[in-house]
């Protein structure tokens, strides 16, 4: 049985072990390192087995909008379950826990920059269609959530993820 909860400190280790087990490098482990440190983990979640043993990890940290940022939007990286775990509904749950912890810091939208076919599910859709862009021409693969009516009001142009991104080499 997985449960989903918040990350600790205590997890930081277990959590740095996952992302480099399934990104097969330590780019995304490193970058949830800098997040972590700088402050900017506005979500973090785990998902963990019935012994509390780490099995996957989610982080949502601030992206600026270079017209009518309010610091209310978020953006979805990175995000890695164990490969002895994958394609068991452990990304979808902590990728769905995400977005409702997203709700509770009171966050306007958010973006996401992955496969169309996955992130549909949870009601992502094309960024570009409301004139947003990503900065790594993600295309079609950068989606956007509004979490309110008004979500996305106000906002256009360039997204930037947090300044850890750039620095890791993303
Ligand atoms: C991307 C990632 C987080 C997804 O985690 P996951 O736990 O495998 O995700 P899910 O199980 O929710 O869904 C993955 C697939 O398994 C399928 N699936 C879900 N439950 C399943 C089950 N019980 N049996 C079989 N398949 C299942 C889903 O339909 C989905 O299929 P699709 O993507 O081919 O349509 C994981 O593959 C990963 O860590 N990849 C490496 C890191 C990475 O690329 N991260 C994303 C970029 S930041």
């Amino acid at each position: 049985m997985t449960e989903v909860r918040a990350a600790t400190d205590a997890d930081l280790d277990a959590i740095v072990a996952i992302h480099t087990a399934a990104f097969g490098r330590d780019t995304e482990a490193t970058l949830v390192r800098r997040l972590v440190g700088a402050g900017r983990a506005t979500v973090s979640l785990v998902a963990v087995d019935e012994d509390d043993t780490v099995l996957g990890h989610v982080l949502l940290s601030p992206v600026t909008i270079e017209e009518g940022d309010d610091g209310k939007a978020l953006g979805l990286a990175p995000v890695a379950v164990h490969p002895d775990h994958q394609r068991q509904g452990i990304g979808h749950a902590l990728i769905e826990e995400g977005i409702g912890a997203c709700f509770v810091q009171d966050a306007r939208a958010v973006f996401v920059l992955g496969s169309p076919a996955y992130y549909t599910t949870f009601g992502f859709g094309k960024a570009s269609a409301h004139g947003l862009h990503d900065t790594y021409e993600g295309g079609n693969a950068f989606q956007v959530l509004p979490l309110t009516v008004d979500g996305l009001a106000g906002y256009r142009g360039r997204v930037d993820y947090a300044p850890e991104f750039a620095e890791g080499g993303l």
